[in-house]
């Protein structure tokens, strides 16, 4: 049976209202504008960061930071955007971009963003000179300039290379693996900052492993089935550990050849590494509908 609303009901709900905003100072005004630059990529099929996909829920967070939140306190959080373009290269426009902003008026208390660590390690040369604050968004390969400890002016969210570089690290250690072989893209910005902090990351922890570990380099775009043959045959005589820091499509074709090769028989271990399906890492599949689907 329901219940109905009685008047004793609508008066306890009162009743906590009431005590509830005796609370909230209503006389509050603004009283400081807080004002947060965001410094973000527009990503491309090869750089995964993208304002655009995170545009829409930066709104809202910050409507609802001012609505439900820094009004109490009488705090107005303001944003400006910058583009950044969308590359992650070493050399970038970072300060540029800051300076930009100085010069235009615009006073920025804190900066979020930028996808790219490179990027971040530029901005961060300007903003630690300034005292201001850097949220990393999620500035993931910060480490490769200097050790990520030297830039204590920055927090990250979400994932990041270094804990990515951790946990491979980890798998090799607990599995007793001699050695490896990397097998890195360095003409993708996610794997070649990843296979970056890797290889610093185990010079840094371990340098045995890392004298007897061997990083190679590749453009997996541009990469032919014999180039994975001599990469897989030179390679194997001394490691037989591969791990691929390459987009899926490019793990499929190394798998393809391992298997001609008759290097997955059991002897051989690869690790690829793919966070989950999107258009920078493609998707972790074995069927693309050719001819060599039953093979994969
Ligand atoms: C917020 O930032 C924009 C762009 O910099 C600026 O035009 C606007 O005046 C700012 N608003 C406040 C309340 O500071
Ligand atoms: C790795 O070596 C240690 C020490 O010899 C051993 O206890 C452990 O079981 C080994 N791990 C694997 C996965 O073989
Ligand atoms: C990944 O593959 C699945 C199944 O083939 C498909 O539904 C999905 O759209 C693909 N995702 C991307 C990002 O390509």
């Amino acid at each position: 049976m329901r219940r109905k609303w009685s008047l004793s009901h609508f008066s306890v709900l009162l009743q906590s209202l009431l005590i509830m905003t005796s609370f909230i100072d209503w006389s509050n005004t603004v009283t400081a504008n807080l004002n947060a630059c965001l410094l973000v990529e527009r990503g491309t099929q090869n750089l995964f960061y993208s304002f655009e996909r995170s545009a829409a829920a930066v709104e809202l967070a910050v409507q609802y930071a001012n609505d439900v939140i820094l009004y109490r306190v009488g705090i107005s959080l303001n944003t400006t955007y910058t583009d950044i373009g969308s590359t992650c290269e070493a050399r970038n426009h970072l300060v540029a971009h800051a300076m930009g902003l100085r010069d235009r008026g615009t006073i920025c208390d804190v900066y979020i963003g930028p996808g790219c660590g490179s990027a971040a390690e530029s901005l961060y040369d300007y903003t630690r000179s300034i005292g201001a604050f850097i949220i990393g968004s999620p500035a993931a390969g910060v480490g490769i300039s200097a050790p990520r400890e030297k830039y204590n002016y920055m927090g990250r969210i979400s994932i990041t290379h270094q804990n990515n570089a951790n946990i491979i690290l980890q798998f090799l250690h607990q599995q007793n693996y001699s050695a490896s072989t990397i097998i890195c893209d360095l003409y993708n910005s996610f794997y070649k900052q990843l296979s970056t902090l890797l290889e610093n990351q185990m010079r840094t922890t371990d340098q045995k492993y890392y004298s007897i570990s061997k990083f190679v380099q590749v453009d997996s775009s541009q990469i032919t089935t014999r180039a994975i043959e001599t990469i897989l045959k030179t390679n194997s005589a001394r490691s037989r550990v591969f791990i691929l820091c390459i987009p899926s499509a490019a793990v499929r074709s190394f798998m393809l050849v391992a298997s001609d090769l008759g290097f997955t028989a059991g002897e051989h271990v690869y690790l690829g590494v793919n966070l989950f399906p999107s258009t920078t890492w493609g998707n972790f599949s074995y069927s693309t509908g050719d001819d060599r689907d039953d093979a994969s």
